[in-house]
């Protein structure tokens, strides 16, 4: 098989370049190692910044979107019993954020995807891509017990963290920086309106506790846990009851229990390979960088690589020019590391170490303190939050 651009992976980085591309007159061939089932459930997070609302938008991707997403105008930090709200609208020059789950995001764009797009193959396993340094680069597979190969102009590795395409840089062309957190995260489901109109973002002594939902009937939230936790110790009223207390503050609010109908552990961490492009093969989304969920900036980083890649095909698909594309790793790396250094604050702020001291608890409240007391610091933390303008 050949195609001009091979897309290794159809998470929402693959799928929404795939959509792209498509309407942009270019061919392409998206190869995902799962099978549509299994894609389509898999538990991830939920916000949608303004800019990838736009991208959805101008894709045509949006229909699910506008008629199931909840528009949120802020969100609300507690600590030390304290509340304080956070309104974008009036602190970001009019944006918001939408309530809107990645699972649906995935489900919208495979259905559309298979109705009237390219190529989408499921259960074709990528074990190597190779030539990048060449005009032809080949993507090897594994697809119904047989060894496949597509042929490209180009390849695009959407294929996540634990994909393979990232090894396609040589290791002297190519840097990794990360960072390790020593918590995880519990989230839990739970068939239960949520107790709040906005997200909560809680830090206490107990540990970092978030109140997030999926829609007005299920309530997702997720407790600051030990890396390695087993989420058979954690008993359905045990998380309620230490949900209790992290989210614990001065007034009459209470939190409203139901039953649970999924637990599970998420490792928090910060990692990002740098470039973004050698030769012919560029990575996009997770397979280049992730992120610590507290900013909810995983997916909206892996829409706006896509948008800036998208364009770039295009113009050289129509012009010939290569200007934006030689451009791509410089251009999403500068909007990669304002993500990572927003959510390693939004999680440094708001988490407890392990190791803290009562030094960095004070630093910890003094910032957020802050956060309530200047309309300056609030704006950095809403402007981040609702999602920096596309380059
Ligand atoms: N061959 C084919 N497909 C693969 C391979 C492979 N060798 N390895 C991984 N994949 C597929 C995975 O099965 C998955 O469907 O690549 C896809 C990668 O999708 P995501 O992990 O969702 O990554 P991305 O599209 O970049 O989306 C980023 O996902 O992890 C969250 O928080 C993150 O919200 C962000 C979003
Ligand atoms: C979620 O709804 O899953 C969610 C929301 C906000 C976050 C992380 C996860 O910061």
């Amino acid at each position: 098989m050949h195609t001009t651009v091979g897309i290794v992976g159809a998470g929402p980085a693959g799928l929404l370049l795939a959509r792209l591309l498509h309407r942009a007159g270019i061919d392409c061939v998206v190869l995902e190692s799962r099978d549509r089932a299994y894609v389509e459930r898999r538990q991830r997070a939920g916000i949608l910044e303004q800019p990838t609302v736009d991208a959805l938008r101008e894709a045509g991707a949006a229909q699910g979107l506008d008629a199931r997403g909840l528009v949120h105008d802020g969100i609300e930090l507690r600590w030390d019993r304290r509340s304080h709200r956070i309104d974008f609208p009036s602190l970001t020059g009019g944006r918001r954020v939408w309530v809107y789950a990645q699972t649906e995001v995935v489900k919208d764009l495979v259905a559309l995807q298979l109705d009237d797009g390219p190529p989408l193959v499921f259960e074709a396993t990528v074990t190597s891509v190779e030539g990048a340094d060449t005009d032809r680069p080949v993507v090897r597979y594994t697809h119904r017990g047989r060894e496949e190969r597509l042929d490209c102009a180009y390849v695009v590795g959407c294929d996540g963290f634990h994909g393979v395409t990232r090894a396609a840089i040589p290791e002297s062309a190519r840097r990794t920086y990360d960072r390790v957190y020593p918590y995880s995260w519990l989230g839990i489901m739970a068939d239960v309106p949520p107790s709040c109109d906005e997200l909560i973002y809680a830090h206490s002594p107990r540990g970092f506790a978030l109140h997030s939902m999926r829609s007005p009937e299920v309530s997702r939230l997720y407790l600051q846990v030990p890396g390695g936790t087993d989420p058979a110790d954690w008993s359905d009223t045990r998380i309620w009851d230490e949900l209790d207390a992290r989210f614990a503050v001065d007034g009459d609010w209470e939190l409203r229990r139901g039953p649970i109908t999924a637990k599970s552990v998420l490792p928090m961490r910060s990692s990002v390979t740098e470039p973004m492009r050698y030769g012919r093969v560029l990575l996009a989304g997770d397979a280049a960088h992730i992120v610590p969920p507290t900013g909810a900036k995983g997916l909206n980083l892996a829409v706006a690589d896509v948008v800036v890649l998208a364009r770039a095909l295009e113009r050289l698909h129509t012009t010939g020019s290569a200007d934006l594309l030689d451009a791509y790793s410089a251009t999403c790396l500068r909007r990669v590391w304002r993500a990572e250094h927003f959510s390693s604050f939004m999680t440094t702020t708001l988490h407890t170490a392990p190791d803290r001291s009562g030094f960095d608890t004070r630093l910890q409240h003094a910032q957020l303190d802050r956060i309530a007391d200047s309309p300056h610091a609030a704006a950095e933390l809403a402007q981040n939050y609702a999602g920096l303008p596309l380059p």
